[in-house]
C-alpha cells in the first residue's frame, strides 16, 4: 500500500503539556544513546491527541529524539497503525482482509464500511464520524472476521454485527470489544472440550477485553466533540444552519475552512474534493471547546532572520507561559549571523531544524557562541527553549560546539554529514 502524508497538512504540532510530560517519561526509559527507542509511543500519543499524524507531529517527535526527519518518517509511513491522513472524529474502523478473514466474510465487512461509512477507504462519513480501511493480517485470525477500532479488536464479526457495532458508535456507546458472538475468547465455539476446570477464577471478559473495559481507554473520542478535529472541514459547531444578521460579525470555529463563495462550508464529506488549503492545527487536542482558537495558532511562530532578537526572547518567554529571565543568565546574543554566514547548527546532537529556528530567533547563530555557555547560560537556555527545555545540559551542546567552532567534528556531526538530511541540509 501506498503511505504518504496527506496533502493538507496543519502548520505546527505540539503536545498538550501533560502528553509532552508523558513523552518526556518515555524517553527516560531508554539507555543513553538508546533514545530513538521511544519513537512509536511517541508518534502514537501525538496520533492520539490529533487523531491522525501530521508531518508537523512526525517532525516534533524526532525533533526531541534528536532523529533526522527521515527517521520518524520512515517509522510512521511503514506501519500501518499510523494514520497519515485525517480519520473520523469517532472511530477508524480497520477490517482485516487477509486470508482467515476473507474466508471468513471479511468481503461482507468491507461492504458495510462502504454502505455506512462512505464508498472509498479513507474517506470520511458524511457527518466526519467514521472512516474505514482494510488492513493485513492483525493477528486475531481465531477470531475471524475482525476488526481493530480504536486500540481494540472486535472480533468473530458478522456484517450485521458490525453494522450494530458502528450504529452504538455513533450513538455514544462504547462497546465492549473482544468476540462478538458469545464466545469468551478462541475456544471452539460449543464450548471448552478440554482443561474445563480453567473456568474457574475468569474475569468477565477475556484478559483483554476487560482490560479495555476496566481501563476505559477505549475508542476514546466517542462523542467526536473531543477531537480538536484536525480534520477542520467537518462541522464542530461552525456550520450554523441559521443566516447571520446582516453586518453581524460570524463566529466561526478557526479550525473550519474559509467559506466558499456560496456562504456554504469548505466541507468535504464523502464524494466531494477537499479544498486546497493548510488545515490549522490544535496544540490542545480534547480540551479545545468549539470555537476556541487553538493554541498552536495563537502562538507566534519564529522565523530564521525575521524576527529581532529580542523580540523573539519574548516571544519564547510568552509561550512558556511564565517569565524565566531570572534563571541563569541570558547569553550574549547577535542580531545577525556573521558574513560567512550562520553555522550548520543541526550538527550539534539534538538541534534540529526547528530548534535551529528557534535559536537563530533567540540571536544564536555560531557554534563559538555556544561554546562560550557558562553554567548560568546553560540554565537560562535550558528554561528558554519552549518544548525542549534541558536540552542544552541533556546532549551538553557546550561541549559539541566547542569542538565544531574548531572545526573538529563529533561522532553525531561526522555521522550526520555522511547520513544526509531529509531537509537537504548540509
Ligand atoms: S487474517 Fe485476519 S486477523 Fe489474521
Amino acid at each position: 500500500m501506498l503511505r504518504r502524508l496527506h496533502h493538507e497538512q496543519p502548520d505546527s504540532f505540539a503536545f498538550t503539556s501533560d502528553n509532552q510530560k508523558w513523552a518526556e517519561a518515555q524517553i527516560t526509559k531508554y539507555p543513553e544513546g538508546r533514545q530513538a527507542s521511544a519513537i512509536i509511543p511517541l508518534l502514537w500519543r501525538a496520533q492520539e491527541q490529533e487523531g491522525w499524524l501530521t508531518r508537523p507531529a512526525i517532525e516534533h517527535v524526532s525533533e526531541m529524539l534528536g532523529l533526522a526527519y527521515i527517521r520518524g518518517l520512515e517509522v510512521a509511513t511503514f506501519y500501518f497503525m499510523f494514520q497519515l491522513q485525517p480519520v473520523g472524529s469517532v472511530a477508524h474502523i480497520q477490517i482485516c482482509g487477509t486470508t482467515t478473514c476473507m474466508i471468513c466474510g471479511a468481503e461482507d465487512l468491507v461492504s458495510v464500511c462502504k454502505e455506512k461509512i462512505a464508498a472509498n477507504p479513507h474517506e470520511l462519513s458524511a457527518d466526519g464520524k467514521f472512516s474505514w480501511e482494510e488492513v493485513e493480517c492483525l493477528g486475531a485470525c481465531a477470531n475471524a472476521p475482525m476488526a481493530q477500532i480504536g486500540k481494540d479488536y472486535y472480533e468473530d464479526l458478522t456484517a450485521d454485527k458490525l453494522t450494530q457495532l458502528l450504529d452504538d458508535l455513533a450513538a455514544g456507546k462504547v462497546p465492549v470489544p473482544g468476540p462478538q458472538n458469545g464466545r469468551y475468547a478462541s475456544e471452539p465455539l460449543g464450548g471448552l472440550t478440554s482443561l474445563k476446570d480453567q473456568d474457574s477464577g475468569k474475569t468477565q471478559y477475556n484478559a483483554s477485553a476487560q482490560l479495555a473495559v476496566d481501563i476505559g481507554d477505549t475508542v476514546k473520542r466517542i462523542d467526536g466533540t473531543e477531537v480538536p478535529l484536525v480534520t477542520p472541514w467537518q462541522g464542530k459547531g461552525a456550520n450554523t444552519d441559521a443566516a447571520p444578521a446582516k453586518g453581524k460579525a460570524v463566529k466561526r470555529d478557526p479550525l473550519m475552512p474559509p467559506e466558499g463563495p456560496d456562504g456554504k462550508q469548505g466541507g468535504r464529506v464523502a464524494g466531494e474534493k477537499a479544498a486546497p488549503r493548510n488545515v490549522g492545527a490544535s496544540s490542545d487536542g480534547r480540551s479545545e471547546a468549539p470555537g476556541e482558537a487553538p493554541k498552536a495558532m495563537a502562538k507566534a511562530k519564529p522565523k530564521t532572520g525575521s524576527v529581532a532578537p529580542e523580540k523573539a526572547d519574548k516571544s519564547v518567554k510568552a509561550q512558556s507561559g511564565k517569565a524565566t529571565e531570572s534563571a541563569g543568565k541570558k547569553p550574549r546574543m547577535m542580531k545577525a549571523p556573521r558574513k560567512s554566514g550562520a553555522d550548520d547548527l543541526k550538527l550539534i546532537k539534538g538541534v534540529g531544524p526547528k530548534l535551529e529556528n528557534m535559536l537563530n530567533s533567540m540571536g544564536v547563530f555560531h557554534f563559538d557562541q555556544i561554546a562560550k555557555w557558562g553554567d548560568e547560560e546553560i540554565i537560562w537556555a535550558d528554561q528558554n527553549l519552549q518544548g525542549f527545555k534541558g536540552r542544552v545540559s541533556r546532549d551538553d551542546w557546550v561541549e559539541q560546539a566547542k569542538k565544531l567552532a574548531v572545526g573538529e567534528e563529533t561522532a553525531f556531526s561526522a555521522k550526520a554529514r555522511t547520513d544526509g538530511r531529509y531537509d537537504g541540509g548540509s
